[in-house]
């Protein structure tokens, strides 16, 4: 199902990127900065599940770069047809199953996705790219986005994940993610595909789902909800703001060598506690409300998620080195601004909280012990 209508001509193999996810969180950051900064024309593939918003691209749509195309990954005939149309240089791939907890409950999905779905993907971009002729082939680039929970968890004191630290994935959603880098690896390492993979740290900012944490505890602390912490709060991740994730992958799409993995990271280790009570500061700075009085009275500690990985931390010296990466948003600029962005968006907020959000917070929550 088209959403809006190009009228298609003969364009150069240049001129257009194909992007996928690009109506989730991350995916429809890329695409607003991509065009912000005069970016070629985006064809977004997006199957719109409960975590694909079309209201998040509103300013796009008198955009005629772009176009939002319902539709899966996983469905050959779909993408082979999209890139014989519109020809695109490069493919940058963001659609997957994102959410932890959910891979916990119901990770069928998650294999279909983000396992047979990049399958699928890679087999299509590989006829693509082998009839290419010899002027556009060598610029053709697949870049697959991915996460540092393929790696595992970290001790408090072990080194951060670099490229060369083995996979551990600890979850089906992080098992998934590393079933997917393995096949893009392969079909670089057995068909030549020009692939580039990015392994990316916990992203927060503008446009994120409001089942990850820091969206959820601010939506529930504005409202004075509870605020579950999962087993003690002392779990780190190290957190980055989506603009610097999506400037990290312009970066790697146009300088990465072909074939390499970079890591991204924030160099913002927090405890989930201790992010948690700087989103209750800043709620209560920016709405007061004497009826719900201090926000920190609202957290409480619930039963832990299965399988916790208790630390993550990105080396991210290789992309610095390399490509003159470096995160450019410090962590309590960024929550600030993030914070602000949502109670600024309470529009956006409600449109995507549906019935199907609220039957997962019922799900996730209710029988979730207090400790
Ligand atoms: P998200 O869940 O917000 O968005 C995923 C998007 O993919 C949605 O728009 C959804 O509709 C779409 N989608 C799902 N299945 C699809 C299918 N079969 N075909 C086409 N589209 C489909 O996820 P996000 O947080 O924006 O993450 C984007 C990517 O970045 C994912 O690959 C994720 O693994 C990776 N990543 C995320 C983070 C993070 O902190 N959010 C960190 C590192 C890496
Ligand atoms: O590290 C990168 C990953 O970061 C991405 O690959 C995933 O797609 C993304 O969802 C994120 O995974 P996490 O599991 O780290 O994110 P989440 O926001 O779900 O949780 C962050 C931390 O907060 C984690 O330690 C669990 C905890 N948490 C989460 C929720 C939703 C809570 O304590 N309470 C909650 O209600």
């Amino acid at each position: 199902m088209f959403f809006t209508r190009l009228t298609v001509t003969i364009m150069s193999i240049q001129d257009t990127i194909l992007v996928t996810g690009g109506a989730g969180f991350i995916g429809s950051n890329f695409v607003l900065s991509w065009l912000q900064a005069a970016g070629s024309r985006v064809i977004n593939l997006d199957f719109l599940t409960y975590a694909g918003n079309p209201s998040s691209l509103d300013s796009l749509k008198t955009d005629p770069r772009h176009l939002l195309v319902h539709g899966d990954i996983a469905d050959g005939e779909l993408v082979a047809s999209l890139l014989r149309q519109y020809r695109p240089r490069a493919i940058v791939h963001f659609a997957a199953e994102s959410h932890v907890d959910r891979s916990i409950v119901a990770p069928d999905a998650f294999i279909r996705t983000n396992v047979q779905g990049t399958f699928a993907l890679l087999e299509q971009t590989k006829s693509y790219w082998s009839q290419l002729d010899s002027a556009d082939k060598p610029g053709f680039r697949f870049l697959h986005v991915s996460t540092d929970e393929v790696y595992g968890a970290l001790g408090p004191h072990e080194p951060a994940f670099s490229e060369t630290t083995a996979y551990a994935p600890n979850s089906p959603y992080a098992a998934s993610k590393a079933a997917s880098d393995h096949l893009v690896r392969a079909y670089h390492h057995t068909f030549g595909l020009p692939v580039l993979t990015t392994n990316c740290s916990n992203n927060y900012g503008p446009l994120q789902f409001p089942e990850k944490l820091i969206p959820l505890m601010i939506l529930n602390a504005l409202e004075g909800r509870p605020l579950p912490v999962y087993g003690d709060g002392g779990n780190v991740r190290d957190w980055l703001f989506v603009e610097d994730h999506c400037a990290a992958i312009r970066v790697v799409l146009e300088r990465g060598r072909i074939g390499e993995t970079y890591n991204i990271g924030g160099n913002s280790e927090r405890k989930n506690l201790d992010v948690v009570t700087a989103i209750c500061d800043l709620v209560d700075e920016m709405r007061p409300n004497p009826v719900i009085g201090s926000r920190r009275k609202l957290i409480g500690f619930v039963e832990d998620r299965p399988g916790h990985d208790r630390r993550y931390a990105i080396d991210a010296s290789k992309i610095a080195r390399e490509l003159g990466w470096k995160p450019a948003q410090q962590f309590e600029s960024g929550l600030r601004r993030t914070v602000r962005w949502y109670l600024d968006n309470l529009p956006w907020v409600e449109n995507v909280r549906t019935g199907a959000y609220l039957k997962w917070i019922e799900q996730n929550y209710a029988e979730r012990l207090a400790l």
